[in-house]
């Protein structure tokens, strides 16, 4: 399974994605990473496992619209099965999403329909849940609500900030992100409205359902 990752920042989800495909546990090839800025870590996270990374650099555009859609001409040069967000931020327009619908792939620091946007781990403190944790899925139109492939829970602990949490959080989507590259690479994971069902995965179990099998 072939990938395109778009990132903004430090990149330590898409050193972990590399990982797996470096690994053989994955099979295929990170094609080209994307940064919306000049400065992410991503860019030498993609150069350290030898992969094409590029600052695409949205002041050279318009509108929002016109820099997506010059992205997405890019990204088909690369016929990537599969788009995947690693930190991207940067609000996707709907050119964007239609381009790639079903095959657009996003984690976000929560769990998700909570703390949806920016400062997930933040909302998650701040709120005072005893719960948190991350989740895998694929985008739609909606922010950070579109059909759940997988999610882990952590617990939240009285003396938790935003950086110990997001600590926590960050372990398990260093797992649950490549794993959920993994299913989809085997053509397990189906799609049905907003439920996803990921075929011979086992679940009801704690801390990541469906439960983790390589990662
Ligand atoms: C992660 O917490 C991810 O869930 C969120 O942005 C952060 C990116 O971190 N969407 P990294 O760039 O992968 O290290």
């Amino acid at each position: 399974m072939d990938i395109v990752v778009l990132v903004s920042g430090r990149g330590s989800n898409l050193k972990a994605i590399c990982e797996a495909y470096k690994t053989e546990k994955i099979k295929g090839k990170v094609k080209l990473v994307i940064s919306n800025r000049k400065e992410a870590g991503g860019l030498s996270v993609a150069q350290e496992y030898g992969i094409p990374a590029e600052f695409h650099d949205p002041k050279a555009f318009s509108s929002r619209e016109d820099y997506d859609r010059h992205l997405v001409e890019r990204i088909r040069q690369e016929n990537p099965d599969i788009v995947v967000l690693a930190g991207y931020m940067r609000i996707l327009s709907d050119y964007f999403i239609d381009s790639f619908e079903g095959r657009l792939v996003n984690i976000h620091p929560s769990l998700i329909p909570a703390f949806k946007g920016i400062k997930a781990q933040k909302q998650a403190v701040d709120f005072g849940v005893r719960f948190s944790g991350c989740t895998v899925h694929f985008v739609t139109k909606e922010l950070d609500s579109g059909p759940i492939i997988v999610q882990a829970v952590v617990p939240v602990n009285p003396d938790d900030d935003e950086k110990t949490l997001s600590d926590r959080i960050l372990q398990y989507e260093h797992r649950i992100y490549p794993q959920a590259l993994k299913w989809i690479s085997e053509g397990r994971v189906k799609v049905s409205g907003r439920n996803v069902e990921v075929e011979g995965a086992r679940y009801g179990e704690l801390p990541v359902n469906p439960a983790l099998e390589d990662f």
